[in-house]
């Protein structure tokens, strides 16, 4: 991990990657699951922090009014070049460049809508916290914040494996202690939905007051 995140590269990024991921159960179904009944409107503007090969954007997209406009942000310029060669035929405006998510290269309130799929956990903490402060920076009031990143197991086995397997370190422990709720709350984004999309993967959605 460099001082910003993991950069998921070579075997880890791009079209590899999309193979991990189907095989970690990521596949197009688990980001339906993950927008719920999100749409894009005619003129919405949407992020996607670290959006890897663009999975989430992807599916936005295919729900997306031709006078819409999706942006995926990552570090890895391996995930962005896979990412841009399924970006084709979608009616909305689809693009993908490369930045950190705790610096966004956008005005304040420019977003309707800013989402992450399991990608906060790759950062260091004090990435994420940025991250989540230049989030409510770039929402509009009223716009949402969606996060999908894995928390807490809902069924105990997979905690009692999941522990001592993952948990310990610094890198995981803001998701295990699912501090998001507080860290948004502090910048006025409120709590709106929260669930799981399967046994570990949870879905909170926020919107700015
Ligand atoms: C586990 S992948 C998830 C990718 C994608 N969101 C998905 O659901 O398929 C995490 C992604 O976060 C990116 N990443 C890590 N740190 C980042 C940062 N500070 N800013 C932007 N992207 C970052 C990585 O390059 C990687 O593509």
């Amino acid at each position: 991990m460099n001082e910003k995140g993991r950069e998921f590269k070579g075997l880890w990024g791009g079209k590899h990657y999309r193979r991990w991921a189907a095989l970690f159960g990521m596949g197009p179904e688990f980001y339906r699951r993950g927008l719920g009944d999100l749409e894009l409107g005619d003129g919405m503007r949407a992020l996607d922090l670290g959006c890897g090969p663009g999975a989430l954007s992807l599916a936005l997209a295919q729900r997306a009014a031709p006078g819409a406009a999706i942006v995926g942000l990552d570090l890895s310029e391996d995930q962005l070049a896979y990412a841009r060669t399924q970006a084709g035929g979608h009616a909305c405006a689809l693009e993908f460049r490369r930045g950190s998510m705790d610096e966004l290269p956008y005005p304040d309130g420019h977003f309707d809508l800013v989402m992450t799929s399991m990608a906060l956990h790759e950062t260091p903490p004090a990435v994420r916290r940025a991250a989540v402060a230049e989030t409510a920076r770039v929402l509009r009031p009223g716009g949402l914040f969606l996060l999908v990143d894995w928390s807490r197991p809902r069924l105990g086995l997979w905690g009692v494996l999941w522990f001592p397997l993952v948990c310990r370190g610094e890198k995981n422990r803001d998701n295990w202690n699912n501090v998001y709720p507080a860290l948004c709350a502090a910048r006025s984004l409120d709590l709106a939905q929260d669930g799981y999309i399967n046994s570990m993967v949870r879905r909170q959605l926020f919107r700015k007051s």
